[in-house]
């Protein structure tokens, strides 16, 4: 019956059957997962309303199953991933006066990429001119699924046309719930983690600056300990907590309360900077002050890509409890599973006291962020950290379509791995023709071409040629490459051979450049 359903006219461009059934309800489970099966169609679990918290012990969960009719109209899904499609940059820069009259000059991305964007989907920008460009940067890691990725926009389209709430201040609402619901059964129980979740304001530097606070209430303390080349926002705390002297410069006014203590490997590999570290702490007259908090990436996004071992991490992890300082971990850039796990600390086997999260975690480029909290700590009295735009509810229903889509299983965290190792394979031997370095780890890995001229005049080949990507480091010296976790092989491919070429033009005539 259910195929004959869908062969009416009426529903014959629907590209996903979505039911609702009780935990329990074998029949309706086996009826409609042996169809999509059968059919070859994906489908997706969410939790929606829980026995408990839903319907007080009266009726039992409902969980909602998404069946993606793939195979029937265009796989919406691959189709922003499409094969038939190739950077083809546009060759002129388009007026763009209004924004040298009407825009700060503050703005920095659009400097090097000066086209007008109107549409993106995938892995794929297209500008006003028909230009369409592979996006090696998404956002900064904030479009980890690619831009506009089907099954999360139908999710915001569904609850727009349903006038769902769009903002709700911390009010309980019908998104809020299932995000939080998802989150608890497909990320924090599966790992065995507890934490509250505490929405800041919208985006990454407001969970930093929430965690600062908060460790700072806790412990009664105000020293930060933070790391070189560390990057945690622009607000004035978080921006203490960051190394770069060029963001520092913007503050105004003295930035204090953090001592900048050497990352791992600050100092070559012969140098354990974590022995340094506890050595400091435990000296008296070392002049570091009690920390209220450690603070540290896995890998430090804007910071050069320097990614820290798992058995560093664990140490600085046990320096902390040893010294009474909350473990922070700023998961923003590199959690979500660019790393290949959902939180990048996961190979490490530790549990943060604070984890903060942004970026991709709305899936969709919607601002939204998250600050983790052990339950011990959630100190906060009702209010005392407080704001307008506390929790996104366009954001939580992303989120949770895309905790659905992609967090269910191991499938997408596999193939992230195997697309890191992949990465790695090829810039290691775009690297090597050149003598350079690699840095990275996982889906967040680039190279080290030694000075930011050089990695510019790499980034504006690259962009000539249809490719959009980034630096990072002190002085901008790592070409990083950020592509969307999603990218299907032959585009990623393609991307990378652009890279090659771009590399081997700004390097022009074998010039070797001293990397470290
Ligand atoms: C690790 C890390 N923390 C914090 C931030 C700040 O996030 P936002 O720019 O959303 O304020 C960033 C941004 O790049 C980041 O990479």
């Amino acid at each position: 019956m259910l195929a004959w359903l869908l062969e009416r006219p009426a529903v014959r461009d629907a590209r996903t059957l979505i039911t609702t059934i009780t935990e329990d309800n074998a029949a309706s489970w086996g009826l409609f997962t042996r169809f999509a099966k059968k059919r070859g169609f994906s489908f997706v679990t969410t939790p929606l309303f829980e026995r408990d918290t839903h319907f007080q012990g009266r009726h039992d969960t409902e969980i909602q199953l998404a069946i993606r009719l793939s195979n029937r109209a265009a796989d919406t899904t691959r189709k922003g991933f499409s094969m038939t499609q190739a950077p083809k940059p546009s060759a002129q820069i388009p007026d763009i006066a209004i924004y040298d009259r009407r825009e700060s000059q503050v703005r920095s991305y659009a400097r090097s990429m000066p086209r007008q964007f109107n549409r993106a989907e995938g892995v794929w920008m297209h500008d006003n001119q028909g230009g369409t460009y592979l996006d090696f940067l998404a956002g900064c890691s904030t479009l980890n699924y690619g831009h506009n990725h089907p099954v999360l926009k139908q999710a915001l389209l569904d609850y727009i046309s349903a006038d769902g709430v769009a903002h709700g201040l911390d009010l309980h609402t019908d998104a809020k719930a299932k995000f939080l619901s998802t989150f608890e059964t497909l990320i924090l129980k599966p790992r065995g983690l507890d934490y509250r979740a505490m929405f800041p304001g919208p985006t990454g530097t407001n969970a930093v600056e929430a965690a600062l606070k908060l460790a700072r209430k806790v412990t009664g303390r105000q020293n930060v300990i933070a790391f070189t080349n560390g990057f945690h926002g622009m607000t004035l705390g978080a921006l203490s907590a960051t190394g770069n002297a060029g963001k520092r410069g913007g503050a105004g006014v003295p930035l204090a309360h953090v001592s900048h203590e050497a990352y791992d490997g600050y100092y070559g590999p012969e140098i354990d900077t974590a022995d340094l570290l506890a050595r400091r702490l435990e000296d008296g007259s070392s002049g570091v002050d009690a920390p209220a908090a450690i603070l540290v990436e896995t890998v430090q996004g804007e910071g050069g890509l320097n990614a820290c071992s798992m058995e560093w991490l664990k140490k600085i992890a046990a320096i902390a409890r040893q010294h009474g300082a909350l473990f922070i971990v700023d998961d923003i850039q590199a959690g979500c599973g660019r790393t290949g796990t959902f939180f990048s600390f996961e190979p490490a086997g530790i549990t943060p006291d604070i984890v903060t999260m942004a970026k991709s975690l709305s899936g969709m480029g919607l601002p939204f962020a998250l600050t983790l909290v052990k339950p011990e700590y959630d100190q906060f009295k009702p209010g005392e950290h407080n704001g307008t735009f506390r929790g996104n509810n366009h954001a939580f229903v992303t989120a949770t379509a895309a905790l659905g889509e992609f967090w269910r299983d191991d499938r997408f965290a596999e193939d992230v791995r195997r697309k890191g190792e992949y990465l790695g394979q090829r810039l290691r031997e775009i690297a090597d023709a050149h003598g350079l370095t690699l840095r990275g780890r996982g889906m967040m890995q680039g190279i080290n071409v030694g000075s930011g001229e050089v990695a510019e005049k790499i980034t504006a080949a690259a962009f000539r040629r249809g490719v959009i990507i980034e630096t990072s480091g002190a002085d901008d010296e790592i070409v990083k490459v950020l592509a969307p976790l999603v990218i299907d092989d032959e585009s990623f491919a393609k991307g990378l051979d652009i890279l090659a070429e771009s590399v081997a033009e700004a390097l022009e005539g074998g010039v070797r450049v001293a990397a470290e």
